[in-house]
């Protein structure tokens, strides 16, 4: 009976899970592109929140893991199309780093379909929307990550 009450429980929870992500972006294109949305009242998952960057080259892999440890569900890097970097070469830097940043990820113990890479241009209001609403709905999938919860907890 109890483990019918637990599974119920879980269900529940499991239900009503709404992710928590968060949004490492450049201040030049896709923050102004999430702003744009925001002014253009494009409809969209309201599950993440941003923290804006002079350029996605001052993303560090850490800053992701960090993320995770604080209790995000998933994260999302954009910054400005190859080519529009207003540093030159940031996010090339940023697209290299990443790729390693994926590779490593299992090594930390999160699934690589918590993060997600993007560009996002400052009149892409309308992709900025795509990226949240797609992001959501493939983290909502995966359920809440709570394997660093669980290590600190002692259960992991
Ligand atoms: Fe946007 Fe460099 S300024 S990625």
């Amino acid at each position: 009976m109890d483990s019918v009450a637990a599974t119920d429980t879980e269900q529940a929870v499991t239900a009503a899970f709404e992710p928590r992500i968060i949004a490492f972006v450049c201040n030049w294109c896709t923050y102004t592109g999430a702003d744009l949305a925001g002014t253009s009242r494009i409809q969209m998952a309201p599950n993440v929140r941003i923290i804006r960057l002079p350029c996605t080259g001052r993303i560090d892999p850490l800053f992701i893991v960090k993320a995770f440890e604080r209790g995000a569900d998933g994260v999302i890097v954009s910054g400005c199309h190859p080519g529009d970097c207003h540093y030159s070469s940031g996010n090339f830097h940023a697209r290299r780093r990443f790729a390693v940043a994926r590779e490593i990820m299992g090594f930390f113990g999160i699934d690589t379909g918590r993060v997600v890479f993007s560009w996002v241009s400052a009149s892409e209001g309308r992709k900025w929307s795509e990226v949240v609403n797609d992001a959501t709905s493939q983290v909502r999938a995966l359920g809440p990550f709570t394997a660093y919860r669980d290590l600190a907890a002692g259960k992991g």
